[in-house]
């Protein structure tokens, strides 16, 4: 079961190999975009949260990362310092109430249990101010293992986000490290 116990363990024993150790090449460049350092921006499912550090570091001001196990957010919290601007909470995604303007995802569609795929669509787009975003990175391939991670195609995903989003950009990313290389989809979504 894909619960608080099983992440936490995966922490706990560094059965982390998703963890690319820095931010992700794709969600660095649509980063580096972003004009508004004032954006209310969410991470789920952020583990290390590299992201969340990169965001940091080019001075957004309301950064909140959320996770359902507790090790890597406790060690985000050193890493981001003193005087960091990274709200963390250790919750369940499912649970969590908020408003942002951006939410980014970085391998946390792909951690969930397929039968949740609707309520992660419904749930982001109850996270998303009206003129939000929801932006980051999909998995466009197949896993031969039984998930963590859950593969998934474009095809899918368009039909199952439709009722809640409009498609800015969904497309094979160009610059994802070279194990994923083909394997991803760049997506900017809007909400209905
Ligand atoms: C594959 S890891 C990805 C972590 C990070 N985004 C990265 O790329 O390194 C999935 C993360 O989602 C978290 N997670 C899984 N289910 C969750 C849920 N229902 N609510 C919040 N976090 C969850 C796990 O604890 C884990 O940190």
């Amino acid at each position: 079961m894909l619960n608080k116990t099983f992440w936490e363990h995966r922490y706990e024993h560094q059965q982390t190999g998703w963890d690319l150790g820095e931010v992700s090449p794709p969600l660095k460049g649509y980063i580096d975009h972003l004009q508004d350092p004032s954006l209310r921006i969410l991470i789920p499912g952020c583990g290390n949260g590299h992201e969340a550090l990169y965001l940091q570091s080019k001075g957004f001001q309301h950064i909140t990362v959320l996770d359902i196990a507790e090790p890597p957010l406790a060690a985000l919290k050193e890493k981001s310092g003193e005087n960091g601007r990274i709200t963390t909470v250790n919750a369940d995604f499912f649970e969590h109430n908020g408003t942002y303007d951006l939410i980014l995802e970085q391998t946390f569609y792909c951690a969930l249990d397929p039968s949740m795929r609707q309520r992660y669509w419904e749930h982001m787009h109850q996270l998303l101010d009206n003129n939000g975003v929801l932006a980051g990175v999909l998995f466009n391939v197949d896993f031969d293992k039984q998930g963590p991670p859950f593969g998934g195609n474009e095809a899918d995903y368009r039909k199952e986000l439709k009722p809640y989003f409009h498609i800015a950009i969904m497309e094979p990313c160009y610059n994802s490290i070279q194990p994923r290389m083909n394997t991803e989809l760049f997506f900017m979504l809007r909400p209905r």
